[in-house]
């Protein structure tokens, strides 16, 4: 398994080959082959140098592959990087492809049980119809199961959505119980429902990434299309009601320049939004810490969506200091 390597590690086993690029050099005529190896783990850099003119196009095309090599190279960042000596097409028909991307750790079953018992939970019998149109619908919800909650920075991997969700509840229901102004039932639903565009808006069959839809219109524009369309399908819903939960849904990512066409406007939305944020950004620093688990180093590599490093010693001094008392 791609965690399991180390420097020096030789490597002879199937891969997922990702974000192939061939690189011309400068001599004008040398290509080398960049890209990267990823089983459901994880996924490291690889390179195959010298790649000959008439195998650039074919090896291009290969998912799946035979890739026998050695990890010969560790980064300042704790990344490592393999040089790979042989490449060999491999029948994706023998392979299960869910098994090369990334999953989610906990039980995904026992977390779709947690948000059947949210939606029981909720006594407003327009959103609890609404509600239901989704999570009554077998097909949607293997998507909602299986989708990630993003292709990189938070819970990018098999089964985020739901992880993501789950939590942003269990945020939203402690923001219920501290301000009884916020309705509870509203603000669950929207927690629900908020990030449902993302089951088209990524791919996640055989990599994770956008689809053209997710590229054009973004998880907002859709889940506003999907959320308008299950109304329409629901006799008498109040109109007044469907344009609360359309704000909410548009303004969840709470500023223009992170894709909101409207700014949070009334009570829910603006706490939807916070506790949304608070989810990603908590779960996303905790994905960073993950993935520096095995580097020595105190300090991350340079994170683009914190616009920071982030400092790596935490829970070695937390641990340290954790038996001290005021005796000692
Ligand atoms: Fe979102
Ligand atoms: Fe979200």
């Amino acid at each position: 398994m791609v965690t399991d390597f180390n420097l020096n590690t030789r490597i002879n086993n199937i891969f997922f080959l990702k974000n192939v690029e061939f690189r011309v050099r400068r001599d004008n005529k040398t290509i080398d082959m960049f890209f990267k190896i990823a089983d459901k783990t994880g996924e490291i850099e690889a390179v195959n140098w010298d790649v000959s003119d008439d195998k650039v196009e074919k090896l291009g095309k290969i998912e799946f592959a035979r890739v026998e090599g050695y990890i010969t190279k560790k980064k300042s960042d704790g990344t490592l990087q393999a040089t790979v000596s042989s490449l060999i097409k491999a029948a994706p028909l023998d392979l299960d492809y869910s098994d090369y991307l990334p999953q989610s750790k906990k039980d995904l079953d026992q977390l779709m049980n947690i948000l059947y018992s949210n939606i029981e939970s909720i006594k407003n019998i327009y959103l609890k119809k609404l509600l239901k149109t989704f999570f009554d619908d077998q097909e949607f919800v293997e998507k909602f199961k299986k989708a990630p909650a993003a292709t990189k920075v938070h819970q990018p991997y098999l089964g985020g959505l739901l992880e993501h969700t789950c939590n942003l509840v269990r945020i939203c229901e402690t923001i219920g119980d501290i301000y009884k102004e916020v309705n509870r039932d509203f603000l669950l639903t929207m927690a629900l429902l908020h990030d449902i565009g993302k089951v088209r808006e990524y791919t996640y069959d055989r990599v994770i990434e956008y689809t053209d839809e997710g590229k054009l219109l973004g998880h907002i524009t859709i889940g506003l299309e999907m959320i308008d369309q299950k109304i329409k399908s629901l006799d008498n819903f109040p109109h007044d009601l469907e344009l609360m939960i359309k704000h909410t849904l548009l303004s969840h990512h709470g500023r223009f320049e992170f894709g909101s066409p409207k700014l949070p406007s009334i009570l829910t939305a603006i706490a939807l939004h916070y506790a949304d944020e608070t989810e990603a950004k908590i779960s996303g620093f905790i994905n960073i810490k993950e993935e520096c688990g095995n580097f020595k180093e105190k300090w991350s590599k340079w994170i683009w969506w914190l616009e920071r490093p982030v400092y790596l010693d935490e829970e070695k001094i937390l641990k340290n200091k954790i038996n001290e008392t005021e005796e000692d």
